[in-house]
């Protein structure tokens, strides 16, 4: 109980540490020869220092607004769940192929989406990568969606296409990224294992590929490895909640070891991956925030 309090009481200021220990430790990502792990710098440079223009601000604003929106929402929905549930679900495969049926609360759901934090780190990354063909395995009520199309459509280009199992919960996300007008994005719905594929062959070469559905060791490396012929030269892959369980910790250990891999850089909840044709040197970059 005593740790539990502890622990709660300890988060802020940690998470308050680690940030401010990342600001110093940038110069090292800012300075890098590679023009990609320095717009990654970059990227986080104007998060953690919160640099935004008008537009910028304006797009986020409008996110959050729909946030508010989803969050206070005591809508019931079914939800088929392909994922992987809990960290302590265990899950077998078959579950996961077929799928956990239930009820669920659209503000329940929402809570699910990357804070503004992630989200607009995301979004930056958008803005500085200026990517034209994006993937996202999971939309949930489409929030880290609206980022990444809002990015494309303030750079003027781009597309993003966002798989989401639960048909109810695409649904929203469909709302969520009509009422934003970003008519840039499309929400296709199925079981990543039926809809992956497809969606690699109609976006190829993809220049940047956001995994945050299917939290599961085996899960995770099957789509990292479904993808990899599917992406363009320099393509970005970033991987959600590498520190959610320790299967999602090894998938991130072995992505980042991957020879296709010339940097990475590990956020703690969030990893990001450079692919290179591996004759690159490797960099590895550990930034906790
Ligand atoms: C963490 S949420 C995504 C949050 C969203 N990216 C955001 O930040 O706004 C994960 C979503 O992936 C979906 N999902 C998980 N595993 C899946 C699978 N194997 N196939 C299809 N959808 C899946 C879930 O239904 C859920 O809506």
């Amino acid at each position: 109980m005593i740790k539990r309090i502890l622990k709660k009481g300890l988060k802020l200021p940690i998470l308050l540490f680690r940030r401010q220990k990342a600001k110093i430790q940038l110069s090292e990502l800012k300075l890098h020869e590679s023009v990609k792990v320095k717009a990654v710098g970059d990227t986080l440079y104007e998060v953690l220092f919160k640099i935004k223009d008008s537009e910028e601000q304006e797009a986020c604003t409008l996110i959050e607004r729909r946030r508010s929106f989803l969050l206070n929402s005591h809508k019931e929905v079914s939800v088929i769940d392909y994922g992987a549930g809990k960290p302590n679900s265990h899950r077998t495969k078959e579950e996961m192929k077929k799928g956990v049926l239930a009820k669920a609360l659209v503000g329940d759901i929402c809570k699910a989406s990357k804070s503004e934090f992630w989200a607009t780190i995301l979004f930056k990354l958008i803005r500085k990568l200026q990517p034209l063909s994006c993937i996202e395995l999971g939309s949930c009520v489409g929030i880290s969606a609206a980022y990444q199309g809002f990015a494309l459509n303030i750079n003027g280009r781009g597309n993003l296409t966002t798989l989401e199992g639960s048909p109810e919960i695409a649904n929203i996300a469909k709302e969520t990224l009509g009422a934003l007008n970003l008519n840039n994005t499309s929400v296709l719905v199925g079981p990543f294992h039926e809809t992956l594929k497809i969606v690699l062959e109609s976006s190829k070469p993809v220049d940047f590929f956001f995994n945050d559905g299917h939290h599961d060791h085996d899960a995770v490396i099957e789509n990292f490895n479904t993808a990899m012929p599917y992406l363009s030269d320099e393509a970005i892959v970033v991987i959600d909640d590498i520190s959610w369980s320790p299967g999602m910790r090894k998938a991130w250990n072995e992505i980042e070891d991957d020879k296709r891999v010339v940097a990475s850089i590990d956020l703690g909840a969030v990893g990001i991956v450079l692919i290179g044709d591996g004759s690159a040197r490797k960099d590895k970059f550990r930034m906790p925030l």
